[in-house]
């Protein structure tokens, strides 16, 4: 496989002797290649002298980042040192996360950003990405022209809103948008260079980051609603006018605010909203992956929410569709959807219900008790997405056991102490019956001399392969039935031997390979739709192949 022509690499060919030359070609995080200069190339680039003598392929670069980041005293430090990497070496930045994703991605993304976003102010380096404020009002699409790509087609903007379990962050939470789309790079090999970082900087709730001296965004509390859909509306038409094409991924913003975009936009532009499609999409992925394994067919699950808010609520209406998809109404798909939030049963009674609650409000007796409406509820499934740790007490559990032979449990509410049971208590107290899935990674449980392997209902097998379907096919728009394919793309890669030990997602120790079979359907979905504008090649998986982003230099 070539690694791709992209705007800068195929200017950079076309004319080797344009390259910039001396200490502007090793200060340029994409072409440098430090140490693996030729001799010849450090003549012909004016770089002689500026470099050891050694002259070093990507191996031995890399085996010197592991040494860095081994003698490094926490996962902090080999973030802020893995960043400077990319900084400086772009290649062998993703060549280190490329060779080793399951031990990298927790360091570039969730767990450590969330330090690394508390931090941010403090960690800086150097800029990264595009921060647009409620000051460029106006003129964004000229804003936006400063980017040096014009080929962007995945933009990832948050507003710091709502970050991980942080809460409100501002600026800071700038590290999210810039580690997500490393992420679609790093496992799915989407060309880096066609990705764009944004934090729509709107000010924040968090007075004392307002008040830390080196916090960098703006120093005010978040502008109004109506002020932020302006400021949106102006941003989403500004992204057209100057990246034609380019899918808009939402991120972290406030619940409220997220769905009030994705029911704006999702079916206006070209968009993607991770924390709720993607949420839905790895949930629906673990749920479709149990229903194989017990055989039976998910137009006949009960499935109840133990938590009703943005990420529920996304789960629901994708599960309706999925089911919808399967040959039943909406309606009758509805009915097998039931919810509890913190008020108790989201029934018809209840007045503090939202519009997006409301349809699930089916006739049923009041209860603020768990046990008692799955007793009444019966449900096959049982999902916790609360945010309050240890609410699926050994009674609810073992409730739901006494109902299904196999109960599938999932508990995503993260981090680990929202977890609402562990999948220690979960295995045990279904006396290993259980199907299980939690948001953040437990350790594996051995009940009785058999292993389980918990699932991890983790938004990283999703979104990268949607994202490189959607980088390569270029659809009109992505529809939830993008996110169903993905689902069931990802449930079929779960072998024999992995749902065994309890296993409802792909296995991680090859990840691009898993998320390229997962994007070969999702874009084979998206060409039989007629959702695609490219061309449909002959073979779908070659064509997506030939694209993927190589970490390796070019020889000019
Ligand atoms: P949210 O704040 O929008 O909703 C929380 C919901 O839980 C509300 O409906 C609230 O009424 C309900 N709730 C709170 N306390 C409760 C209690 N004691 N009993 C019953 N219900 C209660 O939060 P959001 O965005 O929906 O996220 C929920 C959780 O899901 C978070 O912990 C988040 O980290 C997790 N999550 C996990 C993902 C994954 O594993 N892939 C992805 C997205 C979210």
């Amino acid at each position: 496989m070539n690694k791709p022509v992209t705007a800068r690499t195929a200017a950079a060919l076309a004319a080797p002797t344009a390259l910039p030359s001396g200490h502007m070609l090793l200060d340029n995080m994409v072409l440098n290649k430090d140490t693996a200069f030729s001799a010849e190339e450090r003549q012909q680039y004016g770089i002689d002298g500026l470099l050891p003598a050694a002259i070093e392929g990507l191996d031995r670069q890399l085996e010197r980042v592991m040494r860095h980041l081994d003698a490094k005293p926490s996962d902090l430090e080999r973030y802020i040192y893995l960043i400077g990497l990319a900084d400086r070496n772009e290649t062998l930045f993703y060549r280190t996360l490329m060779s080793d994703p399951a031990r990298f991605l927790p360091i570039v993304y969730d767990p450590t950003v969330a330090d690394a976003c508390l931090a941010f102010g403090h960690i800086y380096r150097r800029p990264r990405g595009m921060y647009i404020t409620p000051k460029m009002k106006g003129r964004i699409a000229e804003v936006l022209r400063n980017w040096p790509q014009r080929d962007v087609r995945f933009l990832c903007v948050s507003t710091g809103g709502r970050i991980l379990g942080l809460g409100d962050i501002g600026a800071n939470g700038m590290g999210i948008p810039i580690g997500k789309l490393q992420l679609y790079t790093a496992c799915a090999g989407v060309p880096p260079d066609c990705m764009l970082p944004v934090l729509l900087d709107i000010g924040t709730t968090n007075a004392q980051l307002r008040a830390d001296p080196l916090y960098l965004g703006l120093r005010q509390p978040p502008i109004p609603a109506e002020e932020l859909d302006a400021l949106t509306e102006e941003f989403v038409n500004a992204v057209q006018e100057v990246f034609p094409g380019c899918c808009i991924h939402f991120e972290d913003w406030k619940g409220t605010d997220a769905i009030r975009m994705l029911e704006r936009y999702g079916d206006k532009v070209l968009c993607y909203n991770d924390d709720i499609q993607g949420t839905a999409s790895v949930t629906l992925a673990g749920i479709t992956t149990a229903l194989q394994i017990i055989d039976k067919p998910l137009t006949a699950q009960r499935v109840l929410f133990f938590g009703a808010g943005s990420a529920g609520i996304g789960i629901a209406n994708l599960i309706v569709s999925a089911m919808q998809s399967q040959g039943l109404s909406q309606e009758a798909a509805r009915a097998r959807v039931s919810l509890f939030d913190i008020n108790g049963l989201v029934e018809p009674s209840r007045t503090d219900l939202s519009p997006q609650q409301k349809v699930y409000a089916h006739r049923a007796e009041a209860s603020k008790e768990l046990v008692a409406t799955i007793e009444r509820f019966k449900p096959d499934i049982l999902i916790g997405v609360s945010t309050k740790g240890g609410t699926f007490t050994q009674p609810v559990v073992e409730a739901m056991s006494r109902l299904n032979e196999r109960p599938i449990i999932f508990a995503l509410s993260n981090p680990t102490d929202k977890a609402e049971c562990t999948a220690e208590q979960a295995y045990t107290w279904s006396k290993g019956k259980a199907l299980y899935a939690a948001g953040v990674q437990f350790p594996d449980v051995t009940l009785n001399g058999q292993a389980f392997h918990p699932g991890q209902a983790n938004n990283f097998y999703i979104f990268p392969a949607v994202g490189l379907a959607t980088y390569a096919a270029r659809p009109k728009r992505l529809t939830d039935a993008c996110c169903i394919a993905a689902a069931q793309a990802s449930a079929d890669q779960v072998g024999p031997e992995l749902r065994a030990r309890g296993m409802l997602y792909p296995s991680q120790k090859h990840i691009l390979q898993t998320q390229v079979t997962t994007a070969v359907r999702v874009a084979e979905f998206m060409f039989d739709q007629g959702l695609a504008q490219a061309q449909r090649p002959d073979d779908i998986r070659a064509w997506l192949e030939g694209q993927l982003y190589q970490p390796q230099y070019q020889t000019a």
